[in-house]
């Protein structure tokens, strides 16, 4: 060791003697430090839940300058001379909350809490930069942030409130039309669109921050000394200067430069890599420095992809409009580089260096000419960026002593132009699928190629040049011919193997091409403009082909929210219908909110790590574990025979093991655990357990399960009507399919569990993320051997669960419980996302197949459909999914003669489980995609097809449940006018008509879905209520608070019931010791159910206090508790609550299996770039029947959230799985949910009016999983513009377009002649990367 690290927290000083370079600050801060209000969400730095602001003084600029961060890939040892801000260094709910916390919670911005802080932080680290942001700014600010549960919209609104341009002059202005002077019209049960009073934020104050410590300023300005570090397996140097840095790679050639670590700390994370060496020369000077030559710009290896940024702005300012083609170009790259926090630490030598094949900036670089300078002991060379550059994948031509010192940009001159394109899966923070830079220079005042260049990424293992098509075209005139030239040279250029890794293949070569079409475009238009200045004619571009010149930009999202008020005359007190902010919102966004892995550690506390099986069906022929067993830390490996009880688990029938016993069947089935002193520990540990098989086929896809019948029983089936006799009558008949692919949940926070056994009689506690405690404790009894009673779960709050947590979390709770009974110790496990990802399944993938008869008016007669879901290797809950697809396959729609069909897939793939909608949204799915088709055949609207097909009031189900207070008519009229649907059609066909590459689309949807849980006993709920001697009430129910607001609307509907303010009312947790035999928080129905045993047992109660209210009227609460109390009166009841008159059988197709229904509709508008496959959502108008809300801001957060939940499963989250069954998305990085910009630009949510629903509590109605299918409407809208799109091919008619409506899928569906020059590779021919399952 030589120096020590110092930094501070929060403004206190740490000094750390014995850094460990292998540590992130987040390790340090959540365990070292106990602040444990940053959280971990991927440690890749793909979801932004980590987020710290880092401030440094900067000696060249004399200022301090403050960045938002990854703590989960910031080495400790990086953080010498810095001071770190962490949610709980800005406020607290104890103190004083920050403005910033205040507002994302009252503007209900924070819903299950767990990405919280970390937006807070990086709208924190952005105010102290900029106090009056831009719009601009705050959502650029949030690229490297992920929330799973809000839909973003109340985010974006509550921080539009600090923006400059946000319409909020922060009470500062405009004195009569400032927004915190607008009241609601809340008193007289009209409609109000205002969810929160922004009169009561507090203003912000720049003064009032935490200052900066004046011992690192004048730290700073000393002489940089060498400091070393040296931990378990790796040391960690900083080297104070150039020598001693060459010095050491010459001494250490393997050394790791890092600056950001935003590679290598992913590499030794997630790819078990080494570097014992690791130096870090962020301090050395000519590696940061930047210089204005002759040429271009000059950079330091080391500078920030931040501060790239932001000198080329800057000198763009400063420069002639024709020097700044390439600066241009690479501040396009930059906007869609990662997130601001990556940008923050990524080094632009970094990303150069690790030379990745779809690195963004090295196209870019390759393209331009850009010159290298590299430098080692021995001396510097220059060298071209060029394809020598990178001789193979990631590697580059530098010798092992020798380091990149830094890069010069130049400029650019009359007659070039230059463009720089990224197409990835998602517009934000993504890695690119194609990435590409293109240089053209002409002759001087002509259109005649003298140079060209263009680089590729994404296309081979290394950045490529298309070195065979640049040279055809030299000297070639800039003209269709060319154009055509160079896309056939392409196509045969850019080829790639048809199982090479990525997938994509058709799509990655049809962008080549396209990409380029763009560039042409573009050139051929700012030629003609630059020629016709200087006199020279020369055709300009067609004004129906301009727009795809255009680069994507969205506007910042207007929303509006209405809803009904509650009626003139109700209490003031009266809370029940208003929108009153979650209750932890608070707590959630100043990180003392406490999730399962704040917990503080126990004393001898140990950590779990699964091992998995790495093949998908295998008989296990041997377990090594020697090498695990003698690895630091290790106590013990846990494997089948450890099970003191029954090995034999599962939710609804015991078809699992919880460690696998003689065969494996999936990838990622849990074979054992390693129990350490440390998660890093346990991991290494845990990759040196060598299991070998005995490999048996597996069963990966639908499609392979179909070919060797591999079916679960039973096979489902609802009939109606006569088919045959439908199909006989109706004019046309058509046939289709659809395939719906599956979702992972990715909750923000994973799976975690920590038992604490209790030493005595087997008693365990179990703290566990889940939504079924019941089911947590009965199992963890069985694989123990003990009776339930000796086992407690409790849950205190999850961070997100969406049917994810309701029972795949036992696989965890399970293992971690029999460790602790094992060792007779507290042991804890959070997995990874990678581990979570892996391990617990998601949404199951469906493929629909319909025969559909109907006539030319687009009535459909007769329908049959068949389901097949993708099941996996367990039964799990997939016959309640399956069933609830098919009670769904209608969707609105009366149709005379159905017959649907449903098989369960039993296959090796981890089973797939519970997830909002529950099979419902793809039972809906598949009704769409008819609709659509008779839309098509009949050449009519899909709307008019919609409207003519949909039920009315008192109509049969083909369950033959008859529809009562049936709004739907409603739902679908207000939301037609609300979105001024008419008006829109017309204007999206006069856009299509000038646009000939990109084109609009327009859809609306309406939706039903029934309410109750389908397997009848689970629709019981429980409630436990004490009122304590002050007049203090604690309230325990059966639910589990996710995010949903559950324990809000509880205390809402308790405080109602016993006519006491919410304040006195507190829940602190769900737990099996207060309320037993709960049902898992789930179908949509926990309000409903828990509501009405709250309000069973509080009704109890009142009756007990009654006399003392009769005998002291004008007493308080307080009085008639202490009468009661002294009288001797019980002051605690429980509640008791089971939904009357539910039953059905599907032998007779007779008895009601749902309660009632909740009912929506929405519009959504689209635009696509059909060059691409890119779109943007223009609009969306949602109108969501909730009954009489029980309070809107929660409903309307749960129904944006949903539907944008509904838009990652309809147009952009994949699931990749290789043939062999191995899941290769598992993380942020590959599998990609909506991000911030994904929101409509223009998102409305009205609640419809007046439709109490007499069938819950306080005429509410259920709405967490109903509004999710409304997204459909999103992906009709854009098989609309697609539709457009393919008229122009001279393609008509119905075509298949399967979930989601990727960006690869919408280019490959516009079919166009760039499709065409490159075919599929035929299937069969060879092995895909990934396969649809
Ligand atoms: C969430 C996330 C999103 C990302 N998004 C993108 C993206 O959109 N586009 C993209 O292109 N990349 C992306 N990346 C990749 C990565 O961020 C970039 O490659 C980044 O520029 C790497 O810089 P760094 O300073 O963090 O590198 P480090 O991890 O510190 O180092 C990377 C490699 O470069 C070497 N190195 C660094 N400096 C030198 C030098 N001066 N001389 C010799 N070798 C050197 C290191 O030894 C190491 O091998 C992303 C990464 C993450 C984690
Ligand atoms: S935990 Fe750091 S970005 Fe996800
Ligand atoms: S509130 Fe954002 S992830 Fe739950």
């Amino acid at each position: 060791m030589e120096g020590e690290l110092l930094f501070f927290v929060n403004g206190k000083k740490i000094v750390e003697g014995n850094a460990e370079p292998e540590m992130t600050l987040l390790t340090y801060l959540r365990t070292k430090l106990g602040l444990t209000g940053t959280k971990l969400g991927c440690a890749e730095g793909g979801c932004g839940a980590c987020t710290v602001m880092i401030s440094r003084f900067n000696p060249h600029k004399n200022r301090i300058v403050h960045h938002a961060v990854n703590a989960c890939l910031a080495p400790v040892c990086s953080l010498h001379h810095s001071a770190v801000t962490t949610v709980e260094g800005i406020g607290s709910v104890a103190t004083q909350v920050h403005p910033v916390q205040e507002r994302i919670a009252k503007t209900h911005g924070s819903q299950c809490g767990f990405c919280t802080p970390g937006i807070v932080m990086s709208m924190y680290a952005l105010l102290r930069n900029r106090p009056q942001p831009s719009k601009l700014d705050i959502e650029e600010a949030f690229q490297g942030n992920l929330c799973r549960c809000t839909g973003y919209r109340p985010i974006l609104e509550g921080y539009k409130t600090f923006a400059v341009d946000g319409g909020c002059c922060g009470r500062k202005g405009k004195e009569n039309d400032c927004c915190m002077n607008r009241e609601a019209k809340d008193n007289n049960g009209g409609s109000v669109s205002q969810l929160y009073d922004p009169s009561q934020f507090k203003p912000l104050d720049p003064t009032q921050e935490i200052i900066f410590p004046p011992e690192l300023s004048r730290l700073a300005k000393q002489e940089n000394k060498k400091l070393q570090f040296k931990g378990e397996r790796v040391v960690w140097i900083q080297p104070s200067c150039l020598t001693e840095l060459l010095d050491l790679k010459a001494k250490y050639p393997e050394a790791k430069l890092v600056v950001g670590n935003t590679e290598v700390g992913i590499e030794m994370k997630f790819k078990n890599m080494l570097y014992p060496v690791i130096l870090a020369p962020t301090v050395i000077p000519e590696l940061t420095v930047v210089q204005h030559t002759r040429n271009g710009i000059l950079f330091g290896a080391a500078c920030t992809l931040t501060q790239l940024e932001e000198v080329l702005r800057s000198s763009i300012d400063d420069l002639l409009p024709y020097q700044t083609e390439v600066l241009h170009a690479i501040l396009e790259q930059l906007r869609w580089f990662a997130g601001r926090q990556i940008r923050n630490v990524a080094a632009i030598g970094g990303n150069i260096m690790t030379a990745s094949p779809i690195s963004d900036l090295n196209p870019v670089f390759m393209a331009a000419g850009c010159k290298l300078t590299v430098i080692s002991k021995g001396g510097k060379r220059v060298l071209q960026m060029d394809d020598q550059f990178f001789p193979r994948y990631r590697k580059t031509a530098l010798k092992p002593d020798e380091i990149l010192l830094s890069i010069e940009i130049p400029y650019t001159r009359k007659g070039q132009y230059f463009s720089a394109f990224k197409q990835s899966l998602r517009r934000e923070d993504d890695i690119a699928i194609v990435t590409c830079g293109m240089n053209v220079i002409f002759e001087e005042e002509t259109n005649t190629v003298s140079h060209l260049q263009l680089s590729y990424g994404g296309m081979a293992p290394t950045t490529i040049l298309a070195k065979e098509t640049c040279k055809m075209l030299i000297g070639r005139k800039w003209n269709e011919n060319l154009l055509e030239e160079a896309c056939s040279l392409l196509s045969k250029e850019m080829t790639l193997d048809p199982s090479a890794p990525g997938g994509s293949v058709t799509y990655r070569r049809t962008l080549t091409i396209s990409l380029f079409f763009k560039f042409f475009l573009t050139v051929q238009h700012k030629l003609a403009g630059d020629l016709k200045e200087q006199g020279i004619v020369l055709e300009d571009v067609r004004p129906d082909y301009i727009s795809a010149t255009e680069l994507f930009h969205k506007e910042f999202p207007s929303c509006a929210q209405v809803y009904q008020a509650v009626p003139l005359g109700q209490n003031e007190e009266d809370v029940v219908g208003r929108p009153i902010m979650h209750l932890s919102a608070l707590k959630q966004a100043t990180g003392e909110a406490v999730y399962c892995d704040d917990i503080p550690h126990y004393k001898n506390e140990l950590f779990l790590v699964l091992v998995t099986s790495t093949t998908a069906h295998g008989q296990i022929l041997s377990i090594d574990s020697e090498e695990a067993m003698s690895s630091p830390g290790v106590v013990t490996f846990l494997t089948a025979k450890d099970i003191p009880g029954s090995n034999q688990t599962g939710p609804a029938v015991y078809d699992e093991t919880v460690l696998a016993d003689g065969m494996v069947t999936c990838v990622g089935h849990i074979v054992g655990a390693i129990v350490a002193d440390t998660q890093a520990h346990a991991q290494r540990a845990a990759k040196s357990v060598k299991i070998s098989y005995k490999e048996l086929k597996p069963i990966i896809t639908i499609q392979e399960a179909i070919e060797c019948k591999s079916f679960y029983q039973p096979v489902r089936s609802i009939k109606k009507g006569n088919l045959e006799e439908g199909f006989k009558e109706a004019d046309l008949i058509l046939e289709g399919e659809i395939h719906i692919g599956g979702q992972e949940h990715f909750y923000l926070e994973t799976n975690c569990s920590l038992a604490v056994p209790r030493g005595e009689d087997g008693e365990m506690e179990l703290f566990v993320s889940t939504q079924s405690a019941t089911k947590t404790q009965q199992l963890v009894a069985k694989v123990l051997g003990v009776p339930a009673n000796r086992i407690v779960c409790r849950v205190k709050r999850m961070g997100g669960g969406f049917g994810g947590k309701e029972c795949r979390s036992t696989l965890l709770s399970t293992v971690v419980a029999l460790a602790a009974h094992k060792l007779k110790t507290p042991v804890r496990c959070m997995l990874d996302r990678d581990e979570d990802m892996l391990v617990t399944g998601g949404r199951h993938p469906f493929l629909g197949r319909y025969k559909v008869g109907f006539m030319k008016t687009g009535k459909v007669i007769s329908l049959e459909v068949t389901y097949y879901c993708n099941t996996g290797n367990s039964m799990d809950l997939s016959l309640s999914i399956l069933e609830r697809a098919l009670f769904h396959m209608e969707n609105c729609y009366n149709i005379p003669h159905i017959h649907g069909t449903g098989y369960m897939c039993r296959t090796n793939l981890p089973s797939n489980t519970a997830f909002r909608g529950f099979g419902g949204p793809q039972g809906m799915m598949v009704a769409e995609s008819w609709i659509c088709d008779v839309a098509m055949a009949c050449g009519i609207p899909a709307e008019e097809v919609r409207k003519l097909n949909l039920y009315e009031e008192g109509d049969l189900t083909p369950f033959n449940q008859r529809l009562e207070q049936f709004t739907i008519g409603r739902c679908w009229e207000e939301c037609l006018a609300l979105a001024k649907y008419h008006y829109r059609r017309t204007q999206i066909e006069q856009f299509n008509r000038q646009h000939r590459w990109k084109k609009r689309g327009i859809s609306v949807i309406p939706t039903k879905f029934g309410i109750s849980f389908t397997a009848i006993f689970l629709n019981q709920a429980g409630a436990l209520v004490h009122i304590y001697t002050d007049g203090s009430v604690l309230l325990t129910h059966g639910g589990t608070e996710m995010g949903q607001g559950l324990h809000t609307k509880m205390v809402q509907v308790a405080s109602r019931a016993l006519g006491i303010p919410g304040s006195k009312i507190h829940i602190t947790e769900t737990s099996t010791n207060t309320v037993p035999n709960t049902s898992p928080t789930a179908a949509s129905v926990s309000s409903d159910l828990n509501g009405m045993a709250v309000y069973n047992a509080c009704q109890t109660l009142i009756q007990r206090l009654e006399p003392y209210r009769t005998k002291n009227p004008q007493g308080t609460w307080e009085d008639w508790v202490t009468a009661a109390y002294l009288d001797r009166v019980n002051l605690s009841a429980n509640g008791f609550y089971k939904t009357p008159d539910l039953g059905y059988d599907f032998e007779t197709n007779q008895g009601r299996p749902f309660n009632y229904f909740s009912y929506g509709a929405a519009c959504s508008e689209v635009e696509i770039d059909c060059l691409t496959g890119d779109h943007k959502n223009l609009h969306t108008t949602i109108v969501m029947d909730v009954g009489k809300s029980l309070n809107p801001a929660i409903d309307i957060g749960q129904v944006e959230g949903a539907f944008m939940q509904g838009v990652g499963l309809f147009t952009l989250e994949e699931l990749r799985y290789s043939p062999q069954g191995i899941l290769l998305s598992r993380g942020p990085g590959m599998y990609k949910i909506p991000a911030f910009g994904d929101i409509p630009t223009d998102f409305k949510v009205s609640l419809l009016r007046d439709a109490p629903n007499e069938k819950a509590i306080f005429s509410s109605k259920a709405v967490g999983e109903p509004p999710l299918f409304l997204a459909a409407s999103v992906f009709y809208a854009i098989k609309d513009a697609i539709t457009a799109a393919r008229a122009e091919s001279g393609l008509n008619g119905p075509f298949r377009l399967d979930s989601p409506a990727s960006a690869e899928r919408i280019r490959v569906a516009c079919e166009d002649r760039f499709i065409k020059m490159c075919p599929p590779p035929e299937a069969g021919t060879f092995r895909p990367w990934a396969v649809q399952v």
